[in-house]
């Protein structure tokens, strides 16, 4: 049987490179050899204040970019987490299967709380929300960037913990992350997480940037003293970073970019790379343009809500049945 395959973006922010080529990019493979649900998880977004219009935007935008980059809402399900109840149930569910312990060690938790005076309870609790979009759909894989794998792992723990006290319910799911690409890191700071978040916008590419802004923000992006263009992560940073983007984007390997660069300096190769950079984003562009100005988005994602909420409903059936709540299933 093909294997279950969830995954899901937050609409915050504009989506990055690092995000198309830790995710994005994943979920367009994996949809054809997959029964696969792409999710737009607005519930995640709110555990941060979210400005109302702009997150009925964002949801609008980051569906109609899940269409750009080439999901096909014929074979993969795209919807919104908000409309499928059943997240937040479950949500509920596991928030009684998993300790206080737990979600305070979550690296995620720690760096977004620091330095906050109101922190809400739903940015503690977000870990067993992300371990219920997943089991819900009995999920196999979940394509993800590195900085989800202490997510994942936790899921697991959640589903390992609750079969073992309830009888079999949660399929035990696995993390795919892939080798390149999984870290894009910041153009202004190699050793930073490529974000949404970061108040520098030179820091990253946006999906959204204009050919020039790309030109530009890669001819700024920092290099590592020494010349030549070559793969040392240990210590050239700030070079293998922006080598791991040309080598993913274009789907190259890192050696055939090297030595395309032999000899040259760093101005050609980041030249080179801004050109394959917008080359590769201009056709995504112009059909996220038109898909925004269709108005087919919202149906798109109705129709998903409704295929997605045929398989949450069972799971939650048996969840609820194993644990013994309520009087129907
Ligand atoms: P989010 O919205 O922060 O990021 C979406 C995806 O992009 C990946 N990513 C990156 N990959 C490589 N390099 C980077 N610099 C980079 N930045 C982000 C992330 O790893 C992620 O795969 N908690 C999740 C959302 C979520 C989810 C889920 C994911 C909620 N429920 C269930 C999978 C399954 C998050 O905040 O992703």
């Amino acid at each position: 049987m093909a294997p279950i395959v969830f995954s899901g973006i937050q609409p915050t922010g504009q989506i990055t490179l690092g995000n198309y080529l830790g995710a994005l990019k994943h979920f367009v493979k994996a949809q054809h050899d997959a029964q696969s649900y792409y999710c737009i998880v607005d519930l995640h977004a709110i555990t941060v204040p979210q400005d109302p219009k702009e997150l009925k935007t964002r949801i609008l935008d980051l569906a109609a970019l899940y269409l750009a980059v080439g999901l096909d809402p014929q074979i993969a399900t795209l919807f919104v987490q908000s409309d499928v109840k059943e997240h937040a149930e479950l949500g509920w569910l596991l928030q009684c299967n998993v300790h206080m312990g737990e979600l305070s060690r979550m690296t995620q938790y720690k760096e977004k709380a620091e330095g906050k005076d109101a922190v809400t309870v739903g940015l503690f609790t977000y870990p067993a929300l992300m371990a219920a979009d997943i089991l819900l759909y009995q999920t196999n894989l979940v394509p993800v960037g590195e900085d989800q794998k202490q997510h994942i792992e936790i899921t697991r723990d959640i589903a390992l913990r609750f079969n073992a006290r309830f009888g079999d319910t949660f399929t035990i799911p696995e993390g795919m992350i892939t080798k390149e690409g999984a870290r894009i890191m910041s153009l202004d700071d190699p050793t930073k997480k490529m974000s949404k978040s970061n108040p520098n916008p030179a820091s990253r590419i946006e999906l959204s940037d204009t050919p020039d802004e790309i030109r530009k923000k890669f001819s700024r992006a920092v290099t590592d003293s020494g010349r030549g263009v070559t793969f040392d992560p240990e210590k050239k940073a700030a070079v293998a970073n922006l080598l791991t983007i040309y080598a993913t984007i274009t789907d190259r390997s890192i050696e055939s970019i090297v030595n395309e660069y032999e000899g040259r300096g760093y101005g050609d190769f980041k030249k080179g790379l801004g050109e394959a950079v917008i080359a590769h984003l201009e056709p995504i562009q112009s059909r996220f343009q038109s898909l925004r100005q269709s108005g087919d988005v919202v149906d798109i994602l109705q129709e998903g809500a409704h295929r997605a909420r045929e398989s949450a409903q069972k799971t939650i059936d048996l969840v609820k049945r194993n644990i013994g709540l309520g009087t129907y299933y």
